[in-house]
C-alpha cells in the first residue's frame, strides 16, 4: 500500500499547518497538546505511525521554550512509536540569532537547540530563512533550508513601484537583498551599523542612493521592529518617496505593530511563518503564505525528489 507523508502540529502554527494539509490533500494527523498545572508540556499522538515518514511542523517562536519543547516531545513520541522516518517542519527557528559566541561564558544557543533536536530523534530539518545559513552545519542530520524570496518578489511585483532600491538594513543582510534586488529588477543599498564604543548607540550610515525612489527593506526577521522603523527613518531622510518593508518572519513582539504604524513605513509584506494574533493585524500588515512551497517540499522528500528548484 502506497501511503502518504503524515503531518502532525504542535500549538505554534495550527493555520499553516492546516493550509499545508489541504496543499497535499492529506488529513492533518491528531495530536493532543497540553500543559500540566505546572507548566510542564504534554503531548500525545492520537494516530498510529508505525513506520510513516512523518512530518512534525512547529515554528520555535512565542513562547519559543514551550514550542521547542512540544517539539521535542513530539520528536520523542514519534521514535518510541517507530515512526518510519522523522521530518521536523520548523517555518520559524527561534534561538537563530544566537548563532555564536557573543560575549565569554556565553552558550551557542542554536547549537544548543541543535544537539536537542537530533538528541531525541529528529532524521531531517526542513526550514526557512533560518537567521544564520551557517546553523545547518549545527545538525548532523540533512537540513533543507527554503528561501521565500520567489513569494515576497511576487508580492512586490504587483505594487506600484518605479525603479525600485532594495535596502538591506545591515551588512549581515546583503545577500538577501541582492536576491530581492535581483527578482524585481532594481539596485540595492545598505545601510551600516556602527557603534563608536561598546555602550554607545550605534550610528547609521547609508551606502547607495535612494532619492526619489521607491525602496523596498528586506530582512530576515522583525522583532521590536527598531531595525527597520530606524532604517525607514534614515531612508526618507535621504529623500526616499516611498519605504516598505518585506521580512520573512513577523516576530513583531511588545509594541513592535504600535512603532511599526507610527513608522514611515507604507507597508510590511510578511509570511506566516508564525501566526498574526488578531491583535496584531493591521492594513499595514499583508502575509503571503509559504504553505504551498512547503507542501510541494514535503511531498518531495516524502518520495525522494530533489528540493532544490522548490527551494529558491
Ligand atoms: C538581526 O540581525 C536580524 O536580521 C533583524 O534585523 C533583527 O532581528 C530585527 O530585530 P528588531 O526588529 O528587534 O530590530
Amino acid at each position: 500500500m502506497v501511503r502518504g507523508p503524515l503531518l502532525f502540529c504542535g500549538s505554534s502554527n495550527p493555520a499553516l499547518a492546516t493550509k499545508i494539509a489541504a496543499a497535499l490533500g492529506e488529513p492533518l494527523g491528531s495530536a493532543e497538546v497540553r500543559r500540566f498545572g505546572d507548566g510542564e508540556v504534554s503531548v500525545r499522538l492520537d494516530e498510529t505511525i508505525r513506520a510513516r515518514d512523518v512530518f512534525l511542523l512547529q515554528s520555535t517562536c512565542h513562547p519559543a521554550n514551550d514550542h521547542l519543547m512540544e517539539l521535542a516531545l513530539m520528536i520523542d513520541a514519534c521514535r518510541r512509536a517507530s515512526a518510519g522516518r522523522i521530518n521536523a517542519v520548523l517555518p520559524y527557528f527561534g534561538y537563530s540569532r544566537q548563532d555564536g559566541l557573543t560575549d565569554r561564558r556565553s552558550p551557542i544557543s542554536a547549537k544548543v537547540v541543535a544537539n536537542l533536536l537530533c538528541a531525541v530523534g529528529v532524521d531531517r530539518i526542513i526550514t526557512i530563512d533560518i537567521h544564520a545559513a551557517q546553523i545547518q552545519g549545527f545538525f548532523k542530520v540533512p537540513v533543507e533550508h527554503l528561501n521565500v524570496t520567489r513569494l515576497l518578489v511576487e508580492h512586490l511585483r504587483q505594487l506600484p513601484l518605479d525603479e525600485p532600491v532594495v535596502v538591506s538594513p545591515d551588512a549581515g543582510g546583503v545577500d538577501r537583498a541582492t536576491q530581492v534586488a535581483m527578482g524585481l529588477g532594481g539596485s540595492i543599498a545598505l545601510i551600516d551599523r556602527q557603534r563608536a564604543a561598546p555602550a554607545a548607540t550605534r550610528s547609521m550610515h547609508l551606502v547607495g542612493d535612494v532619492r526619489d525612489r521607491d525602496c523596498v527593506l528586506v530582512d530576515d526577521i522583525i522583532d521590536t521592529a527598531a531595525t527597520l522603523t530606524e532604517a525607514a527613518e534614515l531612508l526618507v531622510s535621504r529623500g526616499a518617496r516611498s519605504v516598505r518593508a518585506a521580512v520573512t518572519h513577523p516576530v513583531l513582539s511588545g509594541s513592535a505593530v504600535a512603532r511599526l504604524e507610527r513608522s514611515q513605513i507604507s507597508e510590511l509584506i510578511t509570511t506566516d511563518t508564525i501566526p498574526l494574533a488578531a491583535d496584531k493585524q493591521r492594513r499595514k500588515i499583508s502575509v503571503v503564505t509559504v504553505a504551498p512551497q512547503l507542501a510541494a517540499v514535503i511531498h518531495n522528500v516524502h518520495v525522494g525528489a530533489s528540493v532544490l528548484a522548490l527551494s529558491l
